[in-house]
């Protein structure tokens, strides 16, 4: 089971993301793959900004070896599971899928917590350091609720 976390610069919510879920993953045994990507491409090669690292590092989880990286069409054929951040990611996403089946991969992260509410979460790039606690407590929540699910597939 392979499993993308997507955001539009992959250097703030789906790296925290990324590290959120493999250390839950790891923590409950599960032979998963988790990665993640951006839309945009725009920091490929790059490391997770700084405030994601802190926050990642607040909670005793390091997400150092990751490096930004932009999602592809093989990506969408490879990975089982795509979650993406916001409504703009997912209409990203869905355009370099090539079937109903494809499409269906594609999740709005928070619909784990609550279902069919399309909420997103916030891009915190220009603002303060609050917004990546917000985001780190809401992925946290939403990972919970994967790995739950992840738990009742893979016994
Ligand atoms: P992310 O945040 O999508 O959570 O990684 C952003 C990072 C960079 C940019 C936009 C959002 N940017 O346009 O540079």
């Amino acid at each position: 089971m392979k499993i993308l976390m997507v955001c539009l610069g992959n250097i703030c919510r789906s790296p925290l993301a990324h590290g959120i879920l493999e250390g839950k993953v790891n923590k409950a045994g599960l032979a998963i793959t988790v990665d993640s990507a951006g839309t945009n491409g725009y920091h490929d090669g790059e490391l997770p900004d700084p405030r994601s690292i802190d926050k990642a590092n607040e909670y005793d989880i390091d997400i150092t070896n990751q490096r930004s990286r932009q999602i592809t069409q093989n990506d969408i054929q490879e990975f089982d599971f795509i979650y993406v951040m916001d409504s703009s990611n997912y209409n990203n996403v869905v355009a370099l899928c090539n079937s109903p089946e494809e499409i269906s991969k594609v999740k709005m992260i928070m619909n784990e917590v609550e279902p069919g509410k399309n909420i997103s979460v916030p891009d915190p790039y220009f603002g303060d350091s609050d917004g990546f606690e917000k985001v780190y407590q809401m992925l946290d929540l939403a990972c919970d609720k994967i790995v739950n699910q992840l738990k009742t597939k893979a016994i």
